[in-house]
């Protein structure tokens, strides 16, 4: 892999986390075995990962008879590209759960056809450059941004761990018939959460009745989330965190970005997000005054 800096590394093109995979491990995806009954969740960083971890970890437990538990979100929902410890995954029952932030090049082949189901979460870019600036500061693998400004402008260039947000929903986006994909917002799961649920719940195939959907909403809160040990990341090594506390259950709203973004840096921001965006179909949400409930 080509090192970007010590904390970032890039290999066909897309920038990963240093020191946490191999190009060969990359690679080796490619022929990863898909069962028909996996389920990934697709995301760029910050975007509402472990928010949607959570629903489909609940969503998949609830009738699930194997009896296999584990111990937190990250166990049940590996992470694709980041290995580290995780050697079972041709022995997990099934559904199996992965997390992944990759684009469709580096994904496994198998998905394609509709094999196996991609959910995937987008959220508001203004929102997400503030939620990474956030992140970067917590988290120590990653780089403290040296300001705002700084990094909001590594972030349009799409230098940054995930590398582009405007080339990661081009990518899923343009891609996606040969997918069996289900495209979300963060900002429709603010907006009603419940029906989300219920749309994810119906991609899945699963036939939940009105309680069991109202315990995954309950459980999937911003408040409950926060005080749920196996959903709040809390379990995570605190030298990662070391920063800074409730890194990744940090606001939870839409809009935050006006408390951060200068006039300046808005108008730049639109500037761009108007050249790379104007020919895909997409309308976000950036005000919590747009959601309507
Ligand atoms: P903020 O930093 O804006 O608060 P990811 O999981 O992809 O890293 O995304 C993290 C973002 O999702 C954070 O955004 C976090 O607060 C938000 N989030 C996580 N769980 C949530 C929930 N239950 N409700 C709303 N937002 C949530």
């Amino acid at each position: 892999m080509e090192i970007v800096n010590p904390y970032l590394c890039k290999y066909k093109g897309y920038i990963f986390g240093a020191g946490l995979t191999t190009a060969e491990y990359i690679d080796s995806l490619q022929t990863f075995e898909i069962r028909d009954s996996d389920i990934f969740l697709v995301t760029y960083p910050k975007s509402g990962t472990v928010w949607t971890q959570q629903i489909l970890t609940l969503l998949c437990e609830t009738g699930h008879t194997d009896g296999v538990t584990y111990e937190n979100n990250l166990e049940t929902m590996p992470w694709l590209e980041y290995p580290e410890g995780h050697t079972d995954y041709a022995s997990r029952p099934s559904p199996r759960l992965f997390a992944s932030h990759l684009t469709p090049a580096l994904m496994p082949l198998g998905l394609k056809g509709k094999k196996g189901k991609i959910v995937y979460v987008m959220r508001n870019p203004k929102d997400n450059v503030v939620s990474y600036f956030h992140f970067c500061r917590a988290w120590s693998k990653l780089e403290t941004p040296r300001s705002f400004e700084d990094f909001m402008e590594q972030y349009l260039a799409g230098a940054v761990g995930g590398s582009s947000w405007f080339d990661h929903i081009r990518e899923w986006y343009t891609n996606r018939d040969q997918y069996n994909i289900l495209f979300l917002t963060y900002e429709d799961m603010i907006t009603d959460l419940r029906a989300e649920v219920v749309k994810i719940s119906t991609f899945l195939g699963k036939n939940l009745d009105d309680s069991a959907i109202d315990r995954v909403v309950e459980k999937a809160t911003f408040k409950n989330m926060k005080k749920d040990p196996k959903a709040n990341y809390e379990f995570l090594p605190q030298d990662l965190l070391i920063r800074e506390k409730g890194t990744f259950l940090r606001k939870g709203t839409v809009g935050d970005w006006k408390n951060t973004f200068t006039v300046a840096q808005n108008e730049r921001f639109d500037q761009v997000f108007q050249e790379k965006m104007q020919d895909l179909p997409f309308k976000f949400v950036w005000d919590i005054n747009e959601v309507s409930k």
